[in-house]
């Protein structure tokens, strides 16, 4: 990634701390990171913990007399991709909302013309209130981003709406703005990603070591380039990703019914799911009781949802399918492109290390009807990337 530059803007609230997370997050993640304080966020928290975190002076105000351009907001605003500002205030948001510049963030905030975020942390009444909310609605109109805060215990002793979000949920918006190019713009694409569930009685199920990962990171990097994401997935601990439809599903036949609802209006599917090939032929309505001998549970096919996908495709739509193998890696996965009528099947091994279940790396061979490429192990996300760059080569568009 070329270095990109995220300009942060901290406004006098209790919020201030987490703000410095935030700069922490920003510059671990690859970001050039500018920060101006107001005066009032000085009271809270002090340049010097900022300066320490991103190895840039931080600035205060517009006539210090240190700076190195007598226009530095101009200067700062040049240099931006992005605009954050976080704690937001009530002041600052009426400020920006009405264009008054009268300090070194308003005037930066009204010299940038790079994407703006902006993230309300304030008592609840004050946020609720018509004036605050008609603010973020022209600053909405202005293109701004506005990051909804959550509820929660707020430092004026009360509980509800009015928290800065989480630092990590903060950075999620700043890459979805800014970190990819809009390369996906315009296309629908649907990823199923996680196990499936089939239940045996109320108490138990068959299931797999899928955590979801990988099909996760393929729909946040999806929505980050543009698209329009619909994640299916099976029961997950994740954080669901945000800029993303999220459809919740249990079982095979759950998973199915809502590809199946959904797939028409798709350009891409990608199933990254480990969908269960079979479900318990019978369900007991009660717990199932245990005998003295052994137990022997009757199976019974499950749909293959990729299989089906493959037939009743519509024109133009690309589908990706992803296939895990202990053995004969290529050749069964081969077989799966040809038998499933796909576009592409990303294949990986078991038993390779850094490939597989749970962990934060895989190691792919993406394999089309005209090639094969065989990507090193890397992350998740920049797999999930390497996938959709071919997913746009082999459409013809990338
Ligand atoms: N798949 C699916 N529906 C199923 C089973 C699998 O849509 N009932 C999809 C998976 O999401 C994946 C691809 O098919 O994208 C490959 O799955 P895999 O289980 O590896 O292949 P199978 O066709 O089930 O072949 P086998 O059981 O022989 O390994």
């Amino acid at each position: 990634m070329d270095k990109k530059t995220v300009v942060v803007g901290v406004t006098g609230g209790i919020a201030c701390y987490k703000a410095a997370a935030l700069c922490s997050k920003l510059t671990q993640r690859g970001y050039n990171v500018e920060v101006v304080l107001t005066k009032n966020a000085t009271e809270f928290i002090g340049p010097h913990t900022f300066e320490s975190l991103t190895h840039n002076r931080a600035m205060v105000d517009t006539f210090d007399r240190n700076f190195q351009s007598h226009v530095e907001h101009v200067a700062l605003a040049d240099k931006a991709d992005a605009l954050i500002v976080a704690p937001a205030t009530a002041n600052i948001i009426a400020k920006a909302a009405h264009g008054i510049a009268d300090d070194m963030l308003s005037t930066t905030i009204l010299a940038c013309d790079c994407p703006k975020l902006i993230a309300p942390a304030m008592n609840t009444r004050m946020y609720e209130n018509p004036v605050t909310q008609d603010n973020l609605a022209t600053l909405r109109r202005y293109g701004w981003e506005v990051i909804e805060p959550a509820s929660g215990h707020l430092a004026c002793g009360t509980v509800g709406k009015g928290k800065m979000p989480e630092p990590e949920d903060l950075l999620e918006a700043v890459d979805h703005a800014v970190r990819y190019g809009k390369d996906l713009q315009g296309l629908k694409v649907l990823v199923t990603a996680g196990p499936t569930q089939e239940a045996l009685d109320p108490v138990r199920f068959i299931t797999n070591h899928s955590t979801g990962k990988m099909g996760y990171e393929v729909a946040r990097a999806a929505a980050a380039r543009g698209a329009q994401v619909v994640l299916v997935s099976g029961p997950v601990s994740l954080k669901p990703p945000a800029y993303v439809e999220l459809v919740p599903v249990t079982s095979a036949l759950e998973m199915f019914e809502a590809v199946k609802a959904r797939s028409a209006g798709q350009d891409v599917i990608i199933k990254t799911a480990a969908v269960a090939d079979y479900r318990p032929a019978q369900v007991s309505g009660e717990k199932m009781k245990k005998s003295g001998g052994g137990l022997s549970l009757a199976l019974e096919r499950t749909d293959d949802i990729l299989g089906w996908l493959g037939q009743n495709r519509r024109e133009g739509q690309f589908l990706c399918g992803f296939s895990m193998e202990t053995e004969n890696l290529l050749e069964n996965s081969r077989a799966k492109l040809a038998k499933k009528n796909l576009d592409m099947i990303c294949a990986n091994s078991l038993r390779q290390e850094g490939a597989g279940f749970g962990g934060e790396t895989n190691v792919l061979t993406l394999i089309t009807r005209s090639g094969e490429e065989e990507l090193p192990k890397m992350s998740k996300e920049d797999a999930a990337h390497r996938v959709l760059d071919a997913v746009l080569r082999e459409r013809g568009n990338g």
